[in-house]
């Protein structure tokens, strides 16, 4: 780690090496493995995208064919997740929902010579969308719903399947999934740079893709895009927008959505993400939500210099998708699942442990008083 001025944060420290992707680099578009994620979310799909972090290389079309497959057999749960699931709270947070499942199914399947890190990357992704969905659908109205879907072939088609028990447009699937291959990865940010710690301590997949989970759940990482969907729906009109984010920043309240620790002329993933919203605001004829967020946009730009980071706009889709509020998180942690994998996999295959320095600042040596001495 090389060590500079102002450490808080670890802000523009380097701390590591990745092949994997660009993120801020100038004069780099965001690319995953040099190809440019604009490429990638108007022509992949997500499990493309999954089996180019996981495995190294985009899969010819047979490639992808058998992987398609594959993911579709491991959309399963075993009977005792299932029985877990059944127990959870309905109140939960999905995201625990996510965290406590994969950490349950890393009881079940554990890592071992039959069953490596590539093979639990695809499980997880698979059945994420299952045990959510399963939690959600049996709590909901009892139902305990069959999760393997096989003629909805993709992750995207399969959620919304398994969401609203009818089959979505093409529009939709589309959406998600390029929505998903978004969220895929991004560099050392909070959640990987937690998987690549645990790993580094040789512990297993499941511990690290778990504790990624909990780093991403947060309103400062992955969950401000829930955060970013409750400021859009405090306003019907422009206006209103306008004169709320006013009070807000005179407050010095934050707009979730809106800055980014590395990029500060703009994430490059929003604007595909405001083109996909467009386009769903276009088909659903609404005249409100998307103008609403165009205007937030144009006024943090005037006003602090501050641009829209991946979560203002995948709200705005997500929303357009009818997908509750709830699961937009959990999105991101099926999408960012494959990300993970792949630093989980690079961090073990040069593997240090990873232990920083802290600056003490606590009290100087003193004298320790035996209990019946303390005040
Ligand atoms: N709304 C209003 N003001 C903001 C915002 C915002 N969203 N983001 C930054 N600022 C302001 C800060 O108040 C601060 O102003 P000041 O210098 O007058 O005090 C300045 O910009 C710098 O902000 P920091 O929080 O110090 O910048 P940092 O690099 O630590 O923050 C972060 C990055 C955490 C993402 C921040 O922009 C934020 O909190 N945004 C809202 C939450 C969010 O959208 N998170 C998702 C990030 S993307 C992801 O994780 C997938």
């Amino acid at each position: 780690m090389t060590e500079q001025k102002n450490t808080s944060g670890l802000e523009g420290i380097t701390a590591g090496e990745t092949a994997l992707s660009t993120v801020g680099k100038e004069g780099l578009d965001l690319t995953y493995r040099g190809y440019s994620i604009r490429d990638l979310a108007s022509s992949s799909s997500f499990e493309e995208v999954l089996y180019l972090l996981v495995y190294g290389v985009l899969p010819s079309r047979p490639e992808l064919d058998r992987y398609r497959n594959l993911l579709i057999s491991l959309r399963d749960l075993p009977p005792a997740l299932k029985t877990i699931l059944e127990q959870l709270p309905p109140t939960a947070n999905p995201v625990d929902i996510l965290r406590t499942g994969c950490s349950a199914l890393g009881t079940m399947e554990p890592e071992g010579e039959d069953r490596d890190a590539h093979a639990i990357a695809g499980r997880l992704c698979a059945c994420f969308p299952s045990m959510l969905l399963y939690w959600h659908q049996f709590h909901r109205d009892g139902r305990r719903i069959e999760t393997r879907a096989e003629e909805h072939r993709t992750v995207a088609d399969q959620f919304l399947y398994l969401l609203r028990g009818e089959a979505p447009s093409p529009l939709h699937v589309r959406a998600l999934d390029a929505a998903l291959i978004l969220h895929a990865e991004h560099e050392f940010n909070a959640s990987t740079f937690t998987c690549r710690v645990i790993v580094s301590t040789l512990s297993d997949f499941y511990s690290g893709i778990t504790g990624g989970i909990g780093a991403l759940r947060g309103p400062l990482h992955g969950g401000a895009d829930e955060a970013a969907m409750m400021l859009l729906e405090r306003f019907s009109t422009p206006d209103e927008a306008e004169a709320g984010i006013r009070k807000m920043l005179e407050k010095k309240e934050k707009a979730m959505g809106f800055g980014h620790r590395v990029y500060k002329k703009g994430d490059p993933r929003a604007p595909i993400l405001k083109a996909l919203a467009k386009q769903l605001a276009q088909e659903a004829g609404d005249r409100s939500l998307f103008p609403v967020a165009e205007r937030i946009e144009n006024l943090l730009l005037s006003e602090k210099g501050l641009y829209p980071n991946v979560d203002f706009y995948s709200a705005v889709v997500y929303h357009f998708l009818d997908i509750p509020t709830f699961f937009f998180t959990p999105l991101f942690v099926i999408a960012r699942t494959s990300g993970w994998a792949a630093h989980i996999l690079e961090q073990r295959a040069n593997n240090r442990l990873i232990r920083p320095l802290a600056t003490y600042i606590g009290p100087a040596p003193r004298p320790f008083p035996k209990i019946d001495e303390r005040g």
